[in-house]
C-alpha cells in the first residue's frame, strides 16, 4: 500500500503543476490602431561602456571589424532586431552635453568630465556626425535628447538648424564645413531628460513654461515640416507631473510627452542581476507590471486634454535595475541578463502593443552593456542577451495592426501575494500574418490557456519559444548560446479554437495564417 501511494505521488509530481487561463483573440472586420514600430526603439548614453566599448571602437582600432569606428558585428545584430529609433546622448548626461564639442576634427575636440556617470574622462571623439552617421548605418530613426538643464535655447535651436538645414546658414554652413553636405532631417527631439531630477531639480510649473520657451525655437521653419517634440515627462507615479504639462503646454507646441518607469525592487538595496531569490524575482515582476496600471492612469490624464490622442505616451527609459556586475565601476551600470529580463521583456512589449492607441514610442534602457542591455561586449567578444531574443520574437508586431486579445489568468502566487501568471498581444501584419505573444512568468507552473478565435478562421499555428532551466540562466562570453529561442511545438489549432501550454517563465510568439 505504502508502495503504491509513493508510485501515485511520483506520478503526479511528474505530471507538474498547471494553470488554466483563458483568453478571446478578436480580429475585427476593420482594425484600426497600428502598433507603431517606434514602441520598440532603443537607448544610447554616453555611460559606462555604451557608447565606447559597446558601439564604436574608434577609427583606429585595428582588433575589432569596424565601419567608421562602430563595431560591425553590433551592426549585423541591431539590424536584426529592425531597431527602429535610438535614442542619445542621454539620459542625464544630455542635460551636461554641448553638443559643438563633439564636431569638427576630433584631436581639436574638447575633453570634458562625465559628472554623472563615474567621473570618467569624456573626449568627445563620438558627436554629432558619428551618431547620426551610425544611425543611417543601421537604418535606424535618430531621437536627439536636447541640453535644456545646463544648455540655452541657442544652442538646441542651433543644432536643429545644424542637423536638418538644407539652406545656407551658419550652422548648416558649419556642417558642410565638417563634411557633410545633405542633412539628417531629424524629426524626434526631446526637450530635456528628468526635468524634475538630473536634467535641472525643476518643479513641474517651471519646466512647463521652459518647455514652450524651447519648443518655440525647436523648430526648422519648415524645412521638413515634420519635426516630433517630446518632453521630459513623469517618474512613475508621479501623475500630477503629466497633468500639469497637459495643463500648461499648448497642443501645438508638443507631440509627445515622456514616462520613466524602471523595475527596480528598492532603489537603496536593488539585488543582484544574476544570484537573486525568487522572493526578488517577484518584486521585479510586480514592477514590471505595474506599467499597465502607470499607462492606464497617464494616458486618462492625457485624455481629458487630449481625447483626440494626438499626443504621443513616449516611455522613453524602461527596463530592470540592479546591483552592478561585481568588480566593475559602480557608475557604469553593467549588468548581467538572465530569463528575469526576458519575462519583463516580453510582459512590458505586450503591455505596449495593448495601449498601442496613445503608446507610440518607447525605448529599452539601454541598448549596450548598461542596465537591461540586448547586447553584452568584452573587447572583441560580444553575446546576445535573453532581452536581445525577446526583441527580435516580438518585432513582427512592428507597425502591424493591433488585434486586441483578452486574457483572464490563473495568478503566479508566492506567499500571500499573487500576479497574473500570463499576458498576452497580438497583431496582423501586413501580409495578413496573426502574430500572439505571450509570457508565462510564473517560475514554477506550466499555463494551459485556450484562446476562443473570434472573426478569423486559421489554417495553420506555428511558433517560437525562448526558455532555459533556471530563471537565472543567461548568456555568457563563453556560453554565449545557452538561451536562444527555438521551434515550439506546444501550440494545437482546432477549428476556432486554439489550445497552448505554456513552460514554466518562457515567452512564445505564435504565427498563424
Ligand atoms: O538610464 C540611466 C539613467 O536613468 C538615465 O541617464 C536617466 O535618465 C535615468 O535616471
Amino acid at each position: 500500500m505504502k508502495n503504491t501511494i509513493t508510485i501515485f505521488l511520483l506520478l503526479l509530481s511528474s505530471l507538474g503543476s498547471y494553470g488554466q487561463t483563458t483568453a478571446t483573440l478578436t480580429v475585427p472586420a476593420k482594425a484600426e490602431v497600428t502598433i507603431s514600430r517606434h514602441i520598440y526603439g532603443h537607448f544610447a548614453e554616453h555611460l559606462g561602456r555604451c557608447i565606447y566599448g559597446g558601439f564604436y571602437v574608434g577609427e583606429n582600432n585595428t582588433k575589432i571589424p569596424h565601419t567608421a569606428g562602430v563595431r560591425n558585428d553590433v551592426v549585423a545584430a541591431l539590424k536584426k532586431l529592425k531597431i527602429p529609433n535610438l535614442r542619445w546622448p542621454g539620459g542625464c548626461f544630455a542635460d551636461t552635453y554641448h553638443w559643438k564639442d563633439g564636431i569638427g576634427p576630433k584631436d581639436q575636440r574638447p575633453s570634458i568630465v562625465n559628472n554623472w556617470w563615474g567621473g570618467v574622462t569624456e573626449n568627445n571623439s563620438f558627436g554629432t556626425h558619428d551618431f547620426l552617421n551610425m544611425c543611417e548605418l543601421l537604418g535606424t530613426e535618430p531621437y536627439l535628447a536636447g541640453n535644456v538643464g545646463s544648455g540655452l535655447v541657442q544652442e538646441l535651436a542651433d543644432w536643429v538648424q545644424y542637423v536638418n538645414f538644407a539652406g545656407v546658414s551658419p550652422m548648416s554652413d558649419l556642417r558642410r564645413k565638417n563634411g557633410r553636405d545633405k542633412p539628417w532631417k531629424v524629426k524626434y527631439w526631446g526637450i530635456g531628460n528628468e526635468a524634475w531630477g538630473c536634467g535641472g531639480n525643476m518643479t513641474a510649473d517651471y519646466y512647463a513654461n521652459e518647455y514652450r520657451k524651447y519648443a518655440t525655437f525647436v523648430s526648422d521653419w519648415g524645412n521638413t515640416g515634420n519635426l516630433f517634440r517630446i518632453a521630459s515627462g513623469a517618474s512613475s507615479s508621479d501623475y500630477t507631473w503629466t497633468e500639469t504639462l497637459m495643463k500648461i503646454i499648448p497642443k501645438n507646441l508638443i507631440e509627445g510627452i515622456a514616462l520613466h518607469h524602471y523595475s527596480v525592487i528598492n532603489w537603496e538595496k536593488k539585488g543582484p542581476a544574476v544570484g537573486f531569490s525568487e522572493q526578488q524575482y517577484f518584486s521585479t515582476m510586480k514592477q514590471a507590471l505595474f506599467m499597465e496600471e502607470l499607462i492606464q492612469k497617464h494616458s486618462a490624464i492625457m485624455d481629458k486634454y487630449d481625447p483626440e490622442k494626438k499626443i504621443a505616451l513616449v516611455v522613453d527609459e524602461w527596463g530592470g535595475w540592479y546591483e552592478v556586475e561585481p568588480g566593475t565601476n559602480p557608475g557604469f551600470l553593467y549588468q548581467q541578463n538572465t530569463m528575469r529580463d526576458a519575462m519583463i521583456a516580453g510582459s512590458t512589449l505586450n503591455i505596449f502593443n495593448n495601449h498601442a492607441d496613445r503608446v507610440r514610442m518607447a525605448n529599452l534602457a539601454q541598448a549596450i552593456n548598461v542596465l537591461q542591455a540586448v547586447i553584452l561586449t568584452d573587447e572583441e567578444k560580444m553575446l546576445l542577451t535573453p532581452t536581445y531574443h525577446v526583441m527580435e520574437m516580438y518585432n513582427v508586431h512592428q507597425d502591424a495592426t493591433f488585434l486586441p486579445l483578452t486574457v483572464k489568468s490563473t495568478n503566479y502566487t508566492l506567499g500571500t501575494e499573487k500576479l497574473t501568471a500570463v499576458n498576452g498581444s497580438a497583431s496582423r501584419d501586413k501580409n495578413g500574418i496573426t502574430h500572439i505573444s505571450l509570457v508565462n512568468i510564473d517560475p514554477k507552473n506550466k499555463q494551459e490557456i485556450s484562446i476562443a478565435i473570434d472573426g478569423a478562421n486559421y489554417k495553420s499555428v506555428t511558433g517560437r519559444i525562448l526558455a532555459s532551466k533556471a530563471l537565472q540562466d543567461h548568456n555568457t562570453f563563453e556560453k554565449p548560446n545557452l538561451i536562444t529561442p527555438t521551434t515550439f511545438k506546444g501550440a494545437k489549432l482546432k477549428g476556432n479554437s486554439l489550445k497552448v501550454e505554456l513552460p514554466p517563465f518562457s515567452v512564445v510568439v505564435l504565427e498563424m495564417k
